[in-house]
């Protein structure tokens, strides 16, 4: 048995000796490639931010018997780029935090696993060290929903929304904020709000259940404070906007839930990081199509695999891009933003060629983007409502529509930026305005042809 045995690793080795002369970050390598030798690197590295205990992936890769028993399965989604998820098309923008695999990480791990996924000899490699509690430190405030909320074992996704008292004496800035649900494998998104109307608190009060149920508040002149989704990190919010957060106001967390199969109670909390200075600019926000694409026209047919929207805004003023996050539910297919300078140049911004549901990522340029007066901003988004698209949740497919449920479809990508000049800002919010008024009138036309629409095919 011990002959077999180190025939085995003989014949491993043997079909290995082709694949290993592999690059890693320029150098060749050629040795064996084993867990202990270049393997558990990479995994602690570029999987263990989530599949650690408390994280959000299902299992962890941290030791030798966690990773080798899934090696093929690990082959297989890092060779289809499955995992890491991450889903901006590399070349086009370029963002912080990337999550993408290097190509020879990926050819790295395929080699391990040709090789029979051997451990390597020495010691295993010290498990990394995670910051406990919040990855930016200790934060200024940390805001809990006030009850916890029961998310039932199944039935239809849950929107939900949760005010909770800012107990601030005065306004504060917030220059970052991270967020950290309870039940991970059930909170899927919260997007962040301040609500100094008092109607959020109201709309909780009408009956027993915690918080109110609707997509995204219903509040009227609500603060943005941006959000979380699954697997996003902290949001760092350019240093010379900070956003206001009025003292006694409601912090509101605008929360998405997909069951489980078990109960799941629920107590998200936020980490808020404080600026000393208040905000000298402002942050410009609009939406290619505005308002998540209910003035676009949706009007999906069973069947088509090409369906797409697409809108843009020109730039009357010079502004610098921060961040861009794309928008769609289930069947949303390719995301493309990309900017026309008025020289004839052109600045790629985000391609999503493959958009999953499960990663609404925020995505932050490494550089913020320069976009000068008259520049136009496109974005173009594609739908597949064929059979074949595996993320389609309905068999056979039907007609989908704009709409609030995650079964029904939207679509924008968001851009945040600053303008270049402050004194500019007014004329910018303007054309943005100009934009958003088209898409209201659109959207109320729209709401009209297909209650018709839906009038007459139910006859
Ligand atoms: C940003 C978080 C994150 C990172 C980083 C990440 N994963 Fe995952 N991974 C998940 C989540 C969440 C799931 C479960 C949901 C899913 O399958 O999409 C998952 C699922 C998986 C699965 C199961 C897939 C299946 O079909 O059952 C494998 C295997 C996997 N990850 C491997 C890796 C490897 C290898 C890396 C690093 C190279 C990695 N992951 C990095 C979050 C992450």
């Amino acid at each position: 048995m011990r002959r077999l045995g180190s025939m085995t690793a003989l014949a491993g080795l043997l079909a290995l000796s082709s694949a290993v002369l592999l690059r890693a970050g320029g150098a060749t390598i050629g040795g064996p490639v084993t867990f202990n030798g270049q393997i558990a690197k990479v995994v602690h590295q570029r999987c263990a931010s989530c599949h650690r205990p408390g994280q959000a992936a299902p299992f962890s890769l941290l030791t030798y018997e966690d990773v080798s028993k899934r090696a093929a399965l690990i082959r297989a989604v890092t060779e289809s780029r499955y995992m890491p998820p991450w889903h901006a098309e590399p070349g086009y923008g370029k963002f912080k935090d990337e999550r993408r695999l290097p190509d020879h990480e990926v050819e790295l791990l395929a080699a391990w696993v040709a090789a029979g996924a051997p451990e390597g000899s020495g010691a295993a490699p010290p498990l990394p060290s995670f910051p406990e509690g919040w990855n930016l430190g200790e934060p200024d405030l940390e805001i809990a929903m006030e009850e916890p909320y029961t998310v039932p074992a199944d039935g239809p996704d849950v929107y939900r929304n949760f005010p909770a008292r800012v107990p601030t004496q005065e306004d504060r800035w917030v220059r970052a904020i991270e967020f950290k649900p309870l039940a991970r494998t059930v909170v899927h998104h919260s997007l962040f709000a301040a609500d100094t109307t008092g109607k959020a608190r109201e709309y909780d009060a009408e009956d027993d259940i915690p918080g109110y149920a609707g997509m995204s508040g219903g509040i009227k002149g609500k603060i943005s404070l941006r959000g979380w989704a699954v697997g996003g990190g902290p949001r760092i919010f350019p240093e010379e906007a900070p956003i206001r957060l009025p003292a006694g106001s409601d912090f509101i967390f605008e929360s998405h839930f997909h069951p489980s199969g078990k109960p799941e109670t629920e107590v998200s909390t936020v980490a808020l990081y404080f600026s000393d200075e208040p905000a000298t600019k402002e942050q410009i926000t609009f939406q290619l199509p505005p308002a998540f694409g209910s003035g676009a026209g949706l009007d999906i047919a069973p069947g088509d695999s090409d369906y797409t929207i697409s809108e843009s805004l020109t730039l009357p003023a010079a502004i610098e891009l921060h961040s861009v996050t794309p928008h769609a539910h289930y069947i949303g297919k390719e995301f493309k933003s990309w900017a026309e300078l008025p020289d004839g140049g052109e600045v790629p911004l985000i391609w999503i060629k493959d958009w999953d549901f499960a990663w609404q990522d925020m995505y932050v340029f490494e550089e913020r983007v320069v976009l000068p007066a008259g520049t136009t901003v496109r974005t173009r988004i594609t739908y597949d409502n064929s059979a074949e698209n595996p993320r389609n949740p309905s068999h056979p497919p039907k007609r989908v529509y704009w709409g609030t449920g995650s079964e029904d479809e939207m679509g924008s990508v968001v851009f945040h930026g600053l303008a270049l000049d402050e004194a500019e800002l007014p004329v910018i919010r303007d054309e943005i305005s100009k934009l958003n008024k088209r898409h209201r009138e659109q959207a109320k036309a729209y709401r009209e042809r297909i209650k018709e629409q839906k009038k007459l095919a139910s006859r």
